[in-house]
């Protein structure tokens, strides 16, 4: 007792009471110091995760970009290349159908509307245009006998005549559509009246005349008694001369023509594009190969 007495009271002296404060201090602090180290310590960890992970999403972004721009203009390639097949295979399909329908316009047009008669080719006794109408019969020169056209030229032939009114020049059919039977009728009186010789000048015999097409007329005016001889001496020739290409009429048997007298009367329908060239380049339909005629087949009615 008097020993532990004794040592308490040498414990408790100051001495030992500041070694152990000293320890504990000590002790402290240094704890302290390895706590502040391992937090610095932990502090440069995430400065430099954070450095990585910064740069890391820099280069996945920058691989991102890369591989979206590289995509993109592959895609943007393919595209452009897959629309260029596309306008390639639409212009071939175009083109295609452009070939059909000429095939099948032309296909639907009666070739013998462009075909030289007039002695040197034959239309057979069943020839009739595929459709015929009958001319109004204040344009006809008779009052009583109707005369019939091709329906696809009767618009045509009424503008000229729309035409020719405008300008004041009188005009009537005198004759248009002439069937196989009629032709041969005709052809049989000219002949009896005038002799064969004489009548094979100025009239075709059956199945060579352009009449039979029902894209022909025969015009005829006031002042000349009736008659078609001295038509050339009118106004309405004139007119004919200078305007008739413009409705696609042109002028079948001029002046020293090698089939028939030069019949100033007689127009036939080729269709404004023939017409125009015929009166551009100063030529007669007859002066023409027939394949540089069937050329213009297509467009007849256009
Ligand atoms: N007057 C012409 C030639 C014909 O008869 O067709
Ligand atoms: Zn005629």
């Amino acid at each position: 007792m008097h020993h532990s007495k004794q040592l308490l009271a040498h414990i408790s002296s100051p001495v030992i009471l500041g070694s152990v404060l000293l320890v504990v201090v000590g002790s402290g602090i240094a704890w302290g110091y390895v706590t502040m180290t391992r937090i610095e310590a932990l502090g440069g960890d995430i400065v430099a995760l954070r450095a990585e992970l910064a740069s890391t999403t820099a280069l996945l972004g920058a691989n991102i970009e890369e591989t979206h721009s590289s995509l993109s203009s592959a895609l943007s390639a393919e595209k452009e290349s897959l629309e260029a097949k596309l306008g390639d295979f639409e212009e071939n399909v175009e083109s295609i159908s452009n070939t059909v329908g000429t095939l099948e316009k032309l296909s639907r047009t009666d070739p013998e509307l462009l075909q030289k008669y007039s002695k040197v080719f034959f239309l057979n006794e069943h020839y009739a245009p595929e459709r015929l109408v009958a001319i109004p019969q204040e344009s006809v020169y008779s009052e009583t006998r109707p005369e019939k056209i091709h329906a696809a030229v009767f618009p045509h032939l009424e503008d000229l005549f729309d035409g020719a009114m405008r300008d004041g020049v009188e005009l009537y059919v005198k004759s248009a559509f002439r069937s196989f039977e009629e032709q041969r009728s005709l052809k049989g009186q000219y002949s009896v009246t005038y002799g064969a010789g004489t009548a094979n000048q100025f009239s075709a015999d059956q199945g060579y005349s352009e009449h039979q097409l029902g894209t022909t007329v025969d015009f005829i005016t006031t002042g000349t008694g009736g008659a078609l001889p001295g038509f050339d001496k009118t106004a309405a020739y004139e007119w004919l001369l200078l305007n008739a290409y413009r409705f696609g009429f042109i002028l079948s048997y001029p002046v020293n023509n090698g089939y028939y007298i030069f019949e100033p009367w007689h127009w036939r329908f080729v269709g404004e594009e023939l017409a125009d060239e015929l009166h551009d380049s100063g030529r007669h339909f007859y002066e023409l190969d027939q394949r540089e005629i069937d050329e213009y087949l297509i467009s007849i009615f256009d």
